[in-house]
């Protein structure tokens, strides 16, 4: 395959590994990306609001970090993988929106910094990500786009494509105001301070997601828009996967390549 820029297509099986702090894009780029390619989305952040979510549910204090592993490690999470509508599912109820609300993003650094519990979602990950790179999947095995705060240094550092999407603090928080009061005035921006500042703060102890490691290439989309953010991941994706080794397991030659599909406008 040549180094053709923009210009898709890119070898298949292809793994994106996308992360990022809070209020940067990540999710609604991941998407975008992933539909744009034809790939599976895997959402990690919400496994761990999921996780929050059902500790919570079984009245489990949160610092009884034994207890909370081994709720974990029991929990009948399904992950809906397609882009265009990544559903959560606990227990078979979709949890797409209870895992949003103040609540458990004000909780969910508190389960997300339990090791075990990294464990836990790390070999659920680490297997969404294979079933996807294997024909298993979603994708019919064209690969997926897995977005969260270590994937490109823990989950898949061997991803074709790795990317650190940054922002300065002022858009991401006023991206997230205008996502949660829909307004960007002061008053909106402090009430979103806590869900940006505080919990990134807390997130750093376990996770490395402000300077990109060692390959990773850095997105900084504090002045671009959105389609602009998707416009860029999609020219890293293309020449970074054009550029990455055979992952060496026979599959990837066979593999057809992806036609170039019309990048999502939203
Ligand atoms: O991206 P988000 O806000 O939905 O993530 C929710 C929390 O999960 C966030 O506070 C950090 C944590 N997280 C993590 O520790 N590792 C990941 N790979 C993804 C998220």
């Amino acid at each position: 395959m040549t180094d053709t820029g923009t210009d898709l297509p890119v070898r298949t099986p292809l793994v994106v590994a996308i992360d990022g702090p809070s209020g940067s894009g990540k999710s609604s780029v991941s998407k975008a990306v992933a539909r744009s390619l034809g790939l599976a989305y895997l959402d990690t952040g919400a496994m761990y609001r999921a996780a929050t979510l059902w500790v919570t549910q079984q009245g489990l204090a949160l610092d009884d970090a034994a207890a909370v592993a081994a709720a974990v490690r029991e929990m009948p999470l399904v992950m809906g993988v397609d882009p265009t509508e990544p559903g959560v599912f606990l227990a078979g109820h979709d949890v797409s929106e209870a895992i949003r609300t103040t609540e458990v993003s004000t909780s969910v650094s508190a389960v997300s910094a339990n090791l075990e519990v990294r464990a836990e979602l790390a070999d659920r990950q680490r297997t969404a990500i294979d079933a996807e790179r294997h024909g298993r999947g979603f994708s019919g095995g064209r690969g997926i786009v897995a977005e969260g705060r270590d994937i490109t240094t823990v989950i898949a550092p061997d991803a074709d494509v790795r990317i650190l999407l940054t922002a300065s603090e002022e858009s991401r928080l006023r991206r997230r105001s205008l996502e949660l009061h829909g307004s960007a005035d002061a008053s909106a921006v402090d009430a979103t301070r806590d869900q940006i500042v505080r919990r990134d703060a807390a997130d750093s102890a376990v996770t490395q997601f402000t300077v990109a490691a060692s390959g990773v290439v850095t997105l900084d989309s504090s002045d671009l828009d959105f389609d602009q953010t998707v416009a860029a991941a999609l020219k890293i994706v293309s020449i970074a996967a054009d550029r990455a080794p055979e992952h060496g397991d026979g599959e990837r030659d066979g593999a057809p390549s992806l036609d170039r599909r019309t990048p999502a406008g939203s």
